[in-house]
Formats: structure tokens, C-alpha cells, sequence
């Protein structure tokens, strides 16, 4: 592949078995995102979205079809070493934040470096870099519960840069934030960005969407359209 291309997916298939029924998800996906884009993902709800990106950040495994990322085959490896990838290369901003509640805004941001294996000085000095970058830096010693919705999205946005990944998946990053707070969010995404980064972002608000560079349509598990943003 060129190697611009950090995702590479080809005729990608989800199947999940519940036992009684068996519910087709993703009916063949072929997607490439290269380096820099900032894609936005959209479609209806059960349109099979969440899966894509469970898929895209190596926390699930496709049922067949090609999966590379970064130019590792993906498909068909290990638990074990679908978690290494993971923490390797990608970085994860949910909608309901998962931030651990008991401690501060510095030690959430901190955590994947701890796993990382970064030393105590490393991860003080880069977590507190990375909150000031996103607005932070007078709240290092917050806890979540003493942030507001759109405060504790930046740390978790700080978070999933911890590890310098190659792309950044959000998952409905705005679903739980006022319309100021989400257009924040999603200003915050614009700059990393410009600055570089490759970022994946499943979003329900079209308003959002077209502030990317691409907007990828999913619908019932097949993508159905693909155009330029307004980014
Ligand atoms: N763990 C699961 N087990 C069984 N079915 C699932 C599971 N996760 C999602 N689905 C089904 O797969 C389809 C796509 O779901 P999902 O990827 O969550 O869509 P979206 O994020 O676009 O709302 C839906 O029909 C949903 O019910
Ligand atoms: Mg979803």
C-alpha cells in the first residue's frame, strides 16, 4: 500500500452470532483513510457505525475481509496482539467521556502512558502539556466530577493523545454536550487536524460532520456515500 495510507479496509464483513439470530452488521466495507484526513462517519442509529470503529480501533476483529492499519495486517490476529496494536496506535474519545471519576483530569491523561510504560516524569510533564493544549491547564488537579461535560471531553481528548497515536476514533464525541459545547469539541478536533493528526469521527449532527475533511455515509452496514467536507 502507499504508505500514506494508515487504514486500509477491503470488503470488511461483521457478523454477530447471539446464538438465535444472526444480525449481518457490516455487509462489506472497503475504506481508506490516509494519513491527515479528518473523516467524519455518519448514518442512522443501528446503521452500523459503532461497529466500524470497534473494528477501525482494533477492538473487535471483522468476521472476513482485509484490515490493515498502518501496514500491520489486522485481520485474524491474536487478542493479545490486537491489544498491543491498539495501544500502539490508536487513540479513543467516547461519548460518555470514561474518564475515571476518583481521579484528577493530570492522572486520567497520564493512565495509557502508566500501561505505556513511560516514567513518572515523562507522563507528569506530557499530561500537563496536553491539557493546556486543549484548555486545561488551570484544571490539572480536577477531578471529572468537578469539570463541566465539554471540560471533561477535552480530557479525554488529551488522553487519547497520550501515546502520540497515528489516528485519533471518536464515537458521538458531542452526543452528551450542549450545541456551544459540541461545536468546541469539534473546534478542538479542526486544530489537531491542521496540526497533523488523522482522525476518524462518528458523529449524528450534519453540522458537525461538514466541518471535516470527508464524510463517509454508512448506511444498514454498506457505505453509501463519500465526499469532500468543508474542512
Ligand atoms: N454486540 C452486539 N451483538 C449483537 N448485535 C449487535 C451488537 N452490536 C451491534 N449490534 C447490531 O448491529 C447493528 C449495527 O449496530 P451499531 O454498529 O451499534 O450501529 P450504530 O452505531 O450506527 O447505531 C444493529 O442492528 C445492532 O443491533
Ligand atoms: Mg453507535
Amino acid at each position: 500500500m502507499a504508505n500514506d495510507t494508515i487504514i486500509k479496509m477491503a470488503e470488511v464483513r461483521k457478523v454477530y452470532d447471539t446464538g438465535k439470530v444472526k444480525v449481518e452488521a457490516l455487509k462489506g466495507i472497503d475504506l481508506d483513510v490516509k494519513k491527515g484526513e479528518m473523516v467524519a462517519i455518519v448514518g442512522p442509529s443501528g446503521s452500523g457505525k459503532s461497529t466500524l470503529m470497534n473494528l477501525l480501533g482494533c477492538l473487535d476483529t471483522a468476521s472476513s475481509g482485509v484490515y490493515e492499519l498502518g501496514g500491520e495486517n489486522v485481520a485474524g490476529v491474536s487478542r493479545d496482539q490486537l491489544a498491543e496494536i491498539r495501544n500502539r496506535r490508536v487513540g479513543f474519545v467516547f461519548q460518555n467521556f470514561n474518564l475515571l471519576p476518583h481521579i484528577s483530569a493530570q492522572e486520567n491523561v497520564e493512565m495509557p502512558m502508566l500501561f505505556g510504560g513511560k516514567s513518572p516524569k515523562e507522563r507528569r510533564a506530557r499530561a500537563a502539556e496536553l491539557l493546556t493544549r486543549v484548555g486545561l491547564g488551570e484544571r490539572l488537579d480536577h477531578k471529572p466530577t468537578e469539570l463541566s461535560g465539554g471540560q471533561m471531553q477535552r480530557v479525554a481528548i488529551a488522553r487519547s493523545l497520550a501515546m502520540d497515536p497515528d489516528i485519533v476514533l471518536a464515537d458521538e464525541p458531542t452526543g452528551n454536550l450542549d450545541s456551544t459545547s459540541g461545536s468546541d469539541i469539534m473546534s478542538i478536533f479542526t486544530d489537531l487536524w491542521k496540526q497533523g493528526r488523522t482522525l476518524v469521527i462518528i458523529t449524528h449532527d450534519p453540522a458537525l460532520a461538514k466541518r471535516a475533511s470527508r464524510v463517509v455515509e454508512v448506511r444498514d452496514g454498506r457505505i453509501t456515500a463519500d465526499h469532500a467536507g468543508a474542512a
